[in-house]
């Protein structure tokens, strides 16, 4: 994905765009770039890495006239490396634009292009867009776009300029997410409302295949037949602080310790007469008996949610779970009827994959629910049920407080499902929503050990590998805690079904070798406890997290990490705070980018 802004107002635009690309810049940051409008020309300063590496120092040089108006862009390369070349906007003199997404046609339009005498300074699918809007310019700008979207082919949001029409943006979107800020004698464009949110709370949500021109008085929006819509004022319910750090050093932190908040918004919402309630969405328990299988799909963390979902639901709803990654769902053509119901996790709610996959789902007849953090994203809406986890904002790459509600509301799913279905009683489960509430005041306990997780990260940061080891849902939560390791601190981690490694893995442990094992189960510990005593025997060096009370197994790891009781089924939304926080710290002291891990952006919009 990426981060697209556009200004237009009274205010030197220069500092507004930079200041909204930083708070976008989570979404991506391979180069950054922005286009103003300068007397009848379109000026364009753009640099490859950070903003504050590449572009800043550039527009400090070059001293841009006080502009009003321009777009922006902080880009997660797609097609062609990061480089300046390759840096939005991209444009001729007669129009720039700057794109988040993917042009699936872009050989056969640059082909085209080539024939009627264009070339090309980049090697990206953007600058097809931007030469074929040249090519259909005929002086009517929307006239112009809609002639062109009619060749184009894949997923975009586009903000676009055209150099005769001064102080006027163009906004287009078919898959990737833009909207529109509106503000007081100024207006502006934003892949999401952090980059704006300083500026208004008020901005309309652009749908598919709409098309927004915008001046500073105000938007006119329209489809691709010139029919002007309506459409409703969208109020921002979050601050700017909520997308700033709040005094901590990274976002990462900030959202791990945001977590107790995330899970008291999430819940207690849901809860009506002490039991769990999807009526907000329609899920009701007569849909739910109907049911003959339920997919769990996601990508990532989601994912890692999802298979929390799976053994939470077997478990106590007795009800078969299919839990899927969703770039493996979607190819591998699943056996969906109308009779099943597909639920899709997605903190972004733009990852390509998962939409994907809920696309195929819904083709399919199946019903489907989404589960996602951000409001009116394009999975909310292509879902036919949709329930919000209320986290706020997650700017960090890595997810905690997202994955943490995303887990909480497996739970409420899956005691909603043993109700409808008599799995469990009425009593029973009031016992157990008592309980889930009380989990944010365990999490913030575990927050608080820090300087346990601490100690641990210090045994890891020269480590050149390692395991994740659990059974049943501790091996589910394995691999939620390799996946923040690896993909903040760089360390290759494996998580490994604890009863499974000795059918091979086992072979990879060296003489001092860092296994993490999570023992949070009591009908599992001692097997759990078997596999330690195995691969400590070969020289492993075992960090043991386990419930409080456990009997004391000190003496047979090297580390012990001791977490607050709780019933075990509710261990996975304790258990994760230590692994998000071991990975957290060993990730700074070995001077990682914490919040801007390199290869990846916050939501992979693109296949
Ligand atoms: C998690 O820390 C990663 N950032 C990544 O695996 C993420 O969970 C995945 O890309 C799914 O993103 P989504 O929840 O926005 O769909
Ligand atoms: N596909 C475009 C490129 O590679 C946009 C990628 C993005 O959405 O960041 O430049």
């Amino acid at each position: 994905m990426c981060g697209i802004v556009g200004y237009v107002g009274a205010k030197k635009c220069t500092d507004i765009l930079i200041n909204g690309l930083k708070k976008l810049e989570y979404r991506g940051y391979d180069s950054a770039g922005i286009a103003m409008f300068e007397g009848n020309k379109i000026k364009t300063i753009k640099a490859k890495g950070k903003i504050s590496e590449g572009l800043i120092p550039k527009v400090n040089e070059q001293h841009p006239f006080a502009a009003v108006s321009g777009i922006g862009h902080t880009r997660w390369a797609t097609h062609g490396e990061p480089s300046d070349k390759n840096s939005h906007p991209i444009g001729t003199d007669r129009v720039s634009i700057v794109h988040n997404g993917i042009i699936e046609n872009y050989r056969e339009i640059k082909n085209y292009l080539l024939e009627q005498g264009y070339s090309f300074e980049s090697e990206t699918d953007t600058e097809t867009v931007a030469k074929l809007l040249d090519k259909n310019y005929n002086g009517d700008p929307i006239d112009t776009i809609i002639k062109t979207l009619s060749h184009i082919e894949g997923a975009y949001a586009l903000g676009i300029m055209f150099a005769d029409h001064k102080d006027h943006i163009f906004a287009v979107r078919k898959e990737s997410p833009l909207i529109v800020g509106k503000g007081s004698g100024e207006m502006f464009i934003a892949s999401d409302v952090t980059a704006i949110i300083e500026y208004t709370k008020e901005y309309y949500l652009l749908e598919k295949d709409e098309i927004a021109e915008i001046t500073k008085d105000g938007v006119v929006f329209c489809d691709l037949e010139r029919n002007k819509i309506t459409k409703e004022l969208q109020i921002a319910d979050w601050d700017i602080s909520a997308a700033e750090k709040g005094g901590y050093d990274h976002f990462m932190l900030k959202e791990i310790h945001e977590q107790p908040d995330a899970l008291i918004k999430t819940i207690k919402p849901r809860i009506k007469d002490g039991m769990p309630d999807f009526s907000e969405c329609g899920l009701t328990d007569e849909k739910i008996r109907s049911y003959h299988n339920i997919y769990i799909v996601g990508c990532g963390s989601a994912m890692h949610a999802g298979v929390v979902g799976k053994y939470i639901t077997e478990s106590i709803a007795r009800t078969p779970v299919i839990v899927d990654m969703a770039s493996e769902f979607r190819y591998r053509n699943p056996l969906l009827t109308e009779k099943d119901l597909v639920v899709v996790i997605s903190q972004s709610g733009e990852t390509a994959d998962t939409l994907e996959a809920l696309k195929l789902s819904n083709k399919a007849g199946a019903d489907t629910l989404a589960i996602v953090n951000v409001v009116g994203s394009s999975i909310a809406r292509e879902a036919k049920m949709v329930m919000y986890t209320l986290a706020g904002p997650e700017i960090s790459v890595c997810s905690t407080k997202a994955y943490m509600v995303q887990t909480a509301f497996m739970y409420l799913l899956a005691l909603r499902i043993a109700y409808a279905k008599g799995t469990i009683t009425h009593i029973e489960i009031k016992q157990l929503v008592g309980e889930l509430l009380e989990i944010p005041n365990k999490v913030q306990m575990c927050i608080e050990n820090y300087e346990q997780y601490k100690n641990v990260a210090l045994r890891l940061i020269n480590t050149e590998s390692l395991l994740y080891i659990g059974r049943g849902l501790d091996y589910a939560l394995s691999m939620e805690g390799s996946l923040k390791l690896k993909e903040i601190s760089y360390i290759h981690s494996e998580s490994y079904a604890a009863g499974e490694l000795k059918h091979g893995t086992i072979s990879l442990i060296y003489e001092g070798m860092p296994v993490i094992a999570v023992a949070t189960q009591h009908d599992l510990l001692e097997k759990t406890l078997s596999n330690v005593k195995e691969v400590k025997s070969r020289g492993a060096k075992v960090i043991l997290i386990c419930s409080e009370g456990m009997q004391d197994i000190k003496d047979e790891v090297d580390h012990i990490v001791y977490l607050p009781k709780a019933r075990d089924m509710f261990m996975p939304l304790t258990a994760v705070v230590p692994l998000q926080l071991i990975a957290y710290y060993t990730a700074v002291y070995r001077n990682c980018d914490v919040d801007h891990p390199r290869n990846l952006a916050k939501s992979v919009t693109v296949e």
